[in-house]
């Protein structure tokens, strides 16, 4: 017995070396250059769910700013005597408050702004406090004094940083001062004290940190900004998602509401307030502070190109089955005037309208918009009929500007199967495909688009992540199944022309959806391993496809080959190869990377490589490790045409050759 058992193991043994000493070789066709790497191939879904805008990147501080909730003093405490008015100076958010005398000089009047899970301050930085105000009879001056507040301190003062403003105009004038914090504190309060007996109104009371990103007053969180920067996008998608379409056509994103003035810019209700009423936020609306030309401005800035997408007059279908919640499809002029107005807005010159606005609004130059989504995951028959008239208006007025269509919300099936067909009848150039789907799903996609039709309109994943199956959270096995599916969507570089994880901001007091990109509370953020994996792709994405293949074949996650992905680039800007290799399975593999078709003579002449690995695939980056899992890099010994390497059990690698 005891015998057998020794021969087994010995056996064993035998078989996990040779297991562990068999080389795949991964050919890679120097010569053979493919497609060009599409300078928007990695890049961007934006939409305000998890509250990614207001009390996210947009850096606003005080919630409710208008007092255009339905609940007009949602978000605020007031105290003594104040009221709501409606004649405000601004049409589109008419209410203000009225702070009069409380009636004793022991009695206080003023208000407390809860901001978005508290109001996050940070020691030595700035915040710019403005608020419309006036003295409503016009004779003496009031007084406010504005406070920093820590309700929960031990300290003799509940304030930690004070400032008063005297309001000396019976005209509505902005009014503001810079508060400078002795602290950090993660959730204050914002306190405005009437400090003096004459009433006083206010309208839009507003805080933000001055250092914004880049500066700008009505400005971004700047860790925030920084970290999509930092992904070296190459496409930014925006406003979303199903907040495009809304809860009902209400409730839809309208971008001329999201333009202009903030202070004028009227409040809409935040679809994923109520979404899931598992996880519902009462308090969740659309300032529409951070606006369309914000957006713009923002793809500007991180190298982007902008894809804004419309509503094509269809509300949510999930939430609407009924035809009549929809536009008639014959009444669709103002949607499509819509779209016509924003291509105008994002690149006609100050002489026109729209082009006007966005000059006054401080960017004369224009955006250059080359692209345009209409509808978010719409289907049916009757998406076709209404992104037809759509197409047509753009196509007359606007030839140079690509369409994107959508594929609806799932990754295959019969909606799918109709609307690509039709999307390719109505020449979309890009159709927009969502899949959220479990890790099973990514393991059998390595291929997916190897075989789709080269003649007809290009793709854009425009949605996706892996949801574990079980495991609906940010973790690195999440995040490593995706690293194995954009292999895929590289070595198709031909046809796939975008791709956006989603969703890509969150909250950790206010998500209603997860995975997601990004996570942050009042003050810190963390990147997620998903992030890193984007990052990892677009910073070296190259400039054209190399074909990578182990005995002939691609490198897909295929029967017979290990678990493993992979997919190769030049860089000719760089004078760069560059492989990326998942390896999806619990055991190392040794691989034989050997560029073929080099000169006789030419030599690699120094290599590195860059792995993002966890022992623990339940894991992933947190506020308070955000750095558990990062990418690591390392040097590699190169050949003079190849190099051996060795790849751990559930690793993503990023090997990178001079040339
Ligand atoms: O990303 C979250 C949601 O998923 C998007 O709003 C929608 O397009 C999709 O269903």
């Amino acid at each position: 017995m005891m015998k057998t058992k020794r021969l087994l193991t010995t056996m064993a043994l035998a078989v996990g070396m040779t297991l562990q000493a068999q080389t795949h070789e991964f050919v890679i066709q120097t010569k053979k250059v493919g497609a060009e790497i599409q300078p928007t191939m990695y890049g961007l879904f934006f939409e305000d769910i998890n509250y990614a805008a207001d009390g996210g990147l947009y850096a606003e501080l005080v919630k409710n700013r208008s007092f255009e909730f339905p609940q007009h003093l949602m978000g605020w405490k007031s105290f003594g005597k104040v009221t709501v008015k409606d004649d405000g100076p601004f049409e589109r958010n008419p209410h203000y408050v009225r702070l009069a005398y409380a009636g004793h000089p022991h009695k206080q009047t003023g208000l407390d702004n809860e901001g978005f899970f508290g109001i996050g301050v940070s020691r030595d930085a700035e915040y710019r406090f403005s608020v419309w105000a006036r003295i409503p009879d016009g004779k003496e001056a009031g007084k406010i004094r504005v406070e920093l507040v820590d309700t929960k301190s031990m300290g003799e003062q509940q304030a930690f940083a004070t400032a008063t403003l005297d309001i000396d105009s019976k005209e509505w004038k902005k009014y503001q001062v810079v508060l400078k914090s002795p602290v950090t504190n993660p959730k204050a309060v914002l306190r405005i004290f009437l400090a003096s007996p004459q009433t006083v109104d206010l309208e839009h009371i507003s805080l933000f940190p001055v250092d914004t990103w880049k500066g700008h007053e009505n400005g971004l969180r700047k860790d925030l900004a920084q970290a999509l920067a930092d992904l070296k996008p190459g496409i930014f998608r925006f406003p979303g998602g199903c907040i495009v379409e809304g809860t009902d056509l209400a409730t839809r994103y309208n971008w001329k509401n999201s333009v202009g003035p903030v202070e004028n810019r009227p409040l809409n209700e935040n679809r994923w307030q109520y979404t899931f009423a598992h996880r519902f936020y009462p308090d969740y609306y659309q300032s529409y502070g951070l606006g369309f030309y914000e957006f713009f401005q923002l793809s500007e800035e991180i190298g982007a190109e902008p894809l804004p997408v419309l509503s094509c007059g269809l509300a949510c279908q999930f939430q609407n089955p009924n035809a009549d919640a929809h536009v008639p499809v014959g009444q669709l002029q103002d949607y499509i005037q819509d779209a016509l107005d924003l291509i105008e807005f994002a690149n006609g010159d100050a002489t026109t309208t729209w082009g006007k606005l966005r000059a006054d609004m401080g960017h004369p130059a224009p955006f250059n918009l080359k692209f345009i989504g209409i509808g978010n995951e719409q289907w049916g028959s009757e998406y076709p009929e209404y992104l037809e008239p759509f197409v047509k208006a753009i196509r007359e007025a606007y030839p140079d500007i690509k369409i994107v269509g959508s594929s609806g919300p799932d990754s295959e099936g019969k909606q799918f199967d109709y609307l690509w067909p039709e999307m390719k009848r109505l020449k979309a150039d890009l159709v927009d495909e969502h899949f959220y789907r479990p890790e099973s799903w990514f393991l059998s996609q390595g291929a997916r688009y190897d075989g789709y039709d080269r003649k007809g309109p290009k793709v854009f994943a425009g949605e996706y992540a892996c949801h574990g199956k079980g495991k609906k959270w940010n973790h690195f096995h999440a995040s490593l199944l995706e690293a194995a599916f954009m292999t895929g969507l590289e070595r198709n570089a031909d046809i796939v022309h975008m791709a956006t994880y989603a969703p890509l901001f969150a909250h950790v007091e206010g998500w209603q959806w997860r995975p997601d990109l990004i996570w942050y509370d009042n003050l810190r953020s963390v990147r997620s391993v998903s992030y890193y994996v984007q990052q990892l792709y677009g910073l070296y994405k190259g400039t054209h496809v190399l074909p990578l293949t182990m005995d002939k074949r691609a490198v897909t996650g295929a029967e017979g080959q290990d678990g493993l992905f992979a997919s190769a680039v030049v860089d000719k800007d760089k004078n760069q190869y560059i492989v990326k290799v998942a390896n999806t399975s619990d055991k190392a593999q040794s691989i034989q990377l050997t560029f073929d078709g080099m000169k006789k003579k030419a030599a690699l002449t120094a290599g590195r490589c860059i792995k993002l690995a966890s022992p623990d695939l339940d894991k992933d980056n947190s506020l308070d490790a955000p750095s558990a899992i990062v990418p690591q890099e390392s040097a590699l010994t190169v050949e003079a045409q190849g190099a051996r390497v060795e790849i751990e059990p559930n690793t993503f690698a990023v090997y990178i050759f001079e040339l």
